[in-house]
């Protein structure tokens, strides 16, 4: 049998492809290794998101690259969001590339591996724009055994933030068909899994492109809860004002929905959010997010916040500091802004901010994260909660469970058994910064 070797880079869509793309090659004779060195064929699913996770990307092929020289068999692919981007550009850089597969198109892996396999050189990047539904309906998906299946609702996005380059790596939004998720949310729970995520850019449009029927999130998610046994529902990523009332209330009402939104406030800064195209200021966020803290009891949220965009001056930054103290988010992803191919704000030169004030603006940044995470934690010292059990580790000579609460919080629990998939009720004893610790009761 042969030895594949993927390395996912950036958000979960990538990992949710590549769990796909192992799928596909399971049925045609490759088995996953975690050992590079050990591989037949090695792909980087790669990430565009900021210019940090692209160079990565090139530095790991080029190590591989290397390899060949004494490998001749040796196979190399290049996927994702870089390779959407880049297409054939990618061959100018690393000849060595055997094949260069984009995000709209990792169904014909099959066919390319065929062809590399008879010495072809592949670039498979066009934008298809639809969904492929009925090819993934075809193989099974090989997820890592784990408690956590991400499955993708939605795919692409129509925002057009400024810094974006999403839009144009995955295209134009589309919503996948109901029947074609609920069996993979199926597939799943049959294979153990217990936990789902449904994943788009924005979730709240789910539907919206359906011209046969009225179906959106909150009847998506009514579908999933029906589903026999115990497990819990998750749905990433909501845009602020694309958040209604309807799904509001089915979170509270559908048991197995959890008590989590993560929703990107990007800037505190009304001025800085009009720059981004974010079709939202700060005051009608900060009442969304209270609208949701009003109906959801025990409701956590989390962000996304970029430092040092173009043009934010010293007080529109502060602006964020005091938005995630005042919102009282629960945990934030930082970024500093980088430029990015094709988006708007990258041709803002004139604008940009000095690498030495962006990067000590993103170290504030993080200390008020550090901050409003510790300041969440407290609020569950003393409480029981529901613990989904996702691993199992000897920590400093100490056996220690690890899990998640129902709003997404990490809780530490000294255990001498692995309990991983179990759901368990834990008292949260202690906090620390990024986790809580509890005792099993
Ligand atoms: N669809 C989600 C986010 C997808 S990208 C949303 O609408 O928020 C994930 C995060 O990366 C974004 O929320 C943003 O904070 C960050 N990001 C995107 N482009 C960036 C850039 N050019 N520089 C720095 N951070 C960026
Ligand atoms: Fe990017 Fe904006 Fe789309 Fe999110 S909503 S993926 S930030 S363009
Ligand atoms: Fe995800 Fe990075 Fe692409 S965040 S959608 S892998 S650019």
């Amino acid at each position: 049998m042969k030895k594949v070797y993927i390395e996912t880079m950036g958000c979960q869509m990538n990992k949710s492809d590549s769990e796909r793309m192992l799928g596909m090659l399971s049925n045609f004779g490759y088995e996953e290794t975690t050992e590079p060195k050990q591989a037949d064929l090695l792909m980087v699913n790669t990430c565009s998101i900021r210019q940090l996770s692209e160079d990565k990307a090139f530095s790991l092929i080029g190590t591989w690259g290397k390899w060949k020289k004494t490998r001749k068999d040796l196979k190399i692919g290049f996927c994702g969001c870089v390779a959407q981007q880049k297409a054939q550009k990618i061959f100018k850089r690393a000849n060595y590339v055997d094949f260069v597969l984009g995000t709209h198109k990792i169904y014909s892996l099959p066919a390319i591996i065929e062809k590399i396999n008879q010495g072809e050189k592949v670039c498979e990047c066009e934008e298809t724009n639809s969904t492929e539904d009925s090819e993934a309906a075809k193989f099974e998906i090989s997820r890592v055994k784990a408690v956590n299946a991400w499955i993708p609702i939605t795919e692409g996005c129509n925002n057009f933030c400024t810094y974006c380059i999403v839009p144009y790596t995955r295209g134009r939004e589309r919503s996948r068909q109901p029947e074609i998720i609920i069996k993979e949310v199926k597939d799943a729970l049959k294979s153990g899994f217990k936990e789902v995520t449904l994943l788009g850019q924005n979730v709240d449009s789910y539907g919206k492109d359906f011209k046969d029927k009225d179906y959106k999130l909150a009847d998506l998610l009514r579908e999933v809860n029906s589903i026999e046994g115990q497990f819990r529902i998750r749905f990433v990523t909501s845009y602020p004002t694309d958040i209604t009332d309807e799904l509001i209330k089915t979170v509270v009402e559908l048991d197995k929905v959890c008590e989590y939104f993560h929703i990107p406030m990007q800037s505190g800064s009304s001025v800085v959010l009009k720059a981004m195209n974010r079709r939202y200021d700060r005051e009608t966020y900060m009442k969304i997010a209270q609208k949701i803290r009003d109906m959801v009891p025990g409701v956590t949220i989390t962000s996304d916040f970029i430092a040092g965009f173009p043009g934010e001056t010293e007080e529109q930054f502060v602006e964020t500091l005091t938005a995630m103290e005042e919102i009282g988010i629960d945990y934030s992803n930082t970024a500093a802004y980088s430029p990015r191919e094709k988006t708007v704000a990258a041709k803002w030169v004139d604008k940009f901010i000095d690498e030495d004030i962006k990067f000590e603006r993103l170290a504030r940044l993080n200390e008020q994260n550090r901050k409003c995470c510790l300041a969440s934690n407290k609020k569950f010292l003393g409480k029981t909660m529901e613990v989904l059990i996702e691993n199992f580790e000897n920590h400093k000579g100490k056996n220690v469970i690890t899990g998640r609460t129902r709003n997404n919080k990490i809780v530490h629990i000294p255990y001498d058994q692995d309990l991983t998939g179990e759901f368990v009720q834990a008292k949260i004893t202690g906090i620390k910064t990024w986790y809580l610790n509890g005792e099993l009761i």
